[in-house]
């Protein structure tokens, strides 16, 4: 195996991501946010847009731990599951000044499950823990020719593979190799390390894991602004989706004008969402202005709405 692990470093040495940030810190914090980030967001999103404006405002766990939610959940806006956002907040509290150092110990903690436990530990604390990450178990179907593994088969074949004498390394190179070599149409094997170990590769057939095809449901609300002035009523959200983000209020009833329709690609859904701009001659309470609601943390739905309400001069 070490002449595998050898020629896998050359070629991330060569063509891999060695200059992200969080690859150049031992710091567990930038570590665990980065992938707490990642965990449904790409590279290129959380890179420009998210994780300095994100550290710039909360640059250690205990200034995190000190923020209001509501501020943690502004810095979040647009990249969507804000459960992590909350996640992050709550475990900020919990361990501030430091995180856990064991496996354990962080696997305790709300929303840190397997994956991200395992990522800081071999990161941060170089411990030999395997990373996994949608682009890790492509790769690892492929080497041994598994078709829908359970996670317990995966992990254990990742620490099967794992090169012990250099968990940082190997993991980073790894997730690079899915993402940019065993891709998921393209494998291109003259370039890889585990070619000479690989089942696909002798086989000559990638199609591992097997797809499975998955159909989200359609979902279609209405959604009435309700205007007084220059304002706009807006609530903020109780029940668990989307918790605590301010937002446009449904409605099955509607009334005065349509303006236009929203959608957006959820996990579980699309939503597809027709706004009805309403004026109403009494304010309501939690009326803003839309500058003012631009300083709420808002849901990517509400702010396409505050788009085609711009749109529509309604201000
Ligand atoms: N996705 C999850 N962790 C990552 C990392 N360290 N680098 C790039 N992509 C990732």
């Amino acid at each position: 195996m070490r002449k595998i692990y050898d020629a896998l470093y050359r070629w991330y040495a060569k063509e891999g991501r060695s200059d992200l940030p969080w690859r150049n810190t031992d710091d567990p914090y930038r570590i665990y946010l980065s992938e707490v980030m990642l965990q449904q967001t790409q590279v290129k999103t959380v890179l420009e847009r998210y994780y300095f404006p994100f550290l710039k405002r909360f640059p250690t766990l205990q200034a995190l731990a000190d923020a209001p939610l509501n501020e943690v959940l502004k810095m979040w806006e647009g990249l969507g599951y804000y459960t992590r956002a909350k996640n992050l907040h709550r475990c900020a509290q919990l361990s501030a000044p430091e995180l856990p150092k064991t496996y354990e110990a962080l696997l305790a903690l709300p929303g840190i499950g397997k994956n991200t436990a395992a990522a800081i530990c071999a990161f941060a604390y170089r411990q030999k823990r395997a990373v996994m990450e949608a682009n890790v178990r492509r790769v690892l179907c492929r080497i041994y020719a598994l078709d829908d593994p359970s996670e317990k088969v995966l992990i254990e074949k990742a620490h099967k593979l794992l090169d012990a004498t250099d968990p940082f390394t190997y993991n980073q190179a790894m997730m690079d190799l899915g993402a940019l070599v065993c891709q998921p149409k393209e494998a291109r094997c003259d370039v890889c390390a585990f070619a000479p170990i690989c089942r696909a590769t002798e086989l000559n057939c990638y199609d591992f894991p097997v797809k499975k095809k998955r159909k989200v449901p359609l979902r279609h609300t209405n959604i009435v602004v309700q205007k007084y002035r220059d304002k706009f009523h807006l609530k903020q959200r109780e029940g668990r989706f989307l918790h605590g983000l301010w937002g446009f209020v449904q409605s099955e009833k509607v009334v005065g004008k349509r303006i236009g329709s929203v959608t957006h690609q959820y996990t579980h859904f699309k939503l597809e969402a027709d706004i009805w701009l309403h004026e109403v001659s009494n304010k309501l309470e939690h009326m803003f202005t839309l500058q003012e609601i631009e300083k709420l943390a808002l849901s990517t739905v509400d702010k396409k709405i505050v788009t085609l309400l711009r749109a529509e001069g309604a201000v």
